[in-house]
């Protein structure tokens, strides 16, 4: 093959890479599940003793929100932060049940269940 072949084909291939990123929708690389246990960490006092109940509009329920808008940002986002929301509830089990509640009351949805041992087969 001639340089300039090579070099043509390079550029178209930089080319089709640049339209296949750009086309698909706004997506987060990778969740880490440590951002995940990150925002429930501002939802500790909540998690640990069942009371005050978070509202809309505090550090919790806002840490929430973020949560929910990377949840329902597409890409297979859901899923991922639903197991890393697994597994930090595998962490707090006794404490299950007042996570599960944590949408709910901050009247956010992450498009999943909070329940132990889920599959998290959701999809977007
Ligand atoms: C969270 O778990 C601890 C034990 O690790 C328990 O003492 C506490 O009552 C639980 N809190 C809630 C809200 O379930």
């Amino acid at each position: 093959m001639e340089l300039s072949t090579i070099r043509s084909y390079n550029v178209l291939r930089i080319i089709g890479i640049l339209i296949l990123l750009s086309s698909s929708p706004f997506v987060f690389a990778y969740i880490e599940c440590s951002t995940v246990s990150q925002l429930f960490s501002s939802c500790s006092v909540f998690i640990n003793y069942g009371t005050p109940d978070p509202s809309p509009g505090s550090r919790c329920c806002d840490a929430m929100s973020g949560l929910s808008i990377i949840a329902n940002s597409g890409g297979g986002n859901k899923q991922s932060v639903c197991r890393c929301v697994m597994s930090l509830i595998q962490n707090y089990i006794q404490n299950a049940t007042a996570i599960g509640t944590l949408p709910g009351l901050c009247g956010i949805s992450l498009g999943f269940t909070i329940i132990p041992n889920s599959n998290c087969l959701v999809y977007d």
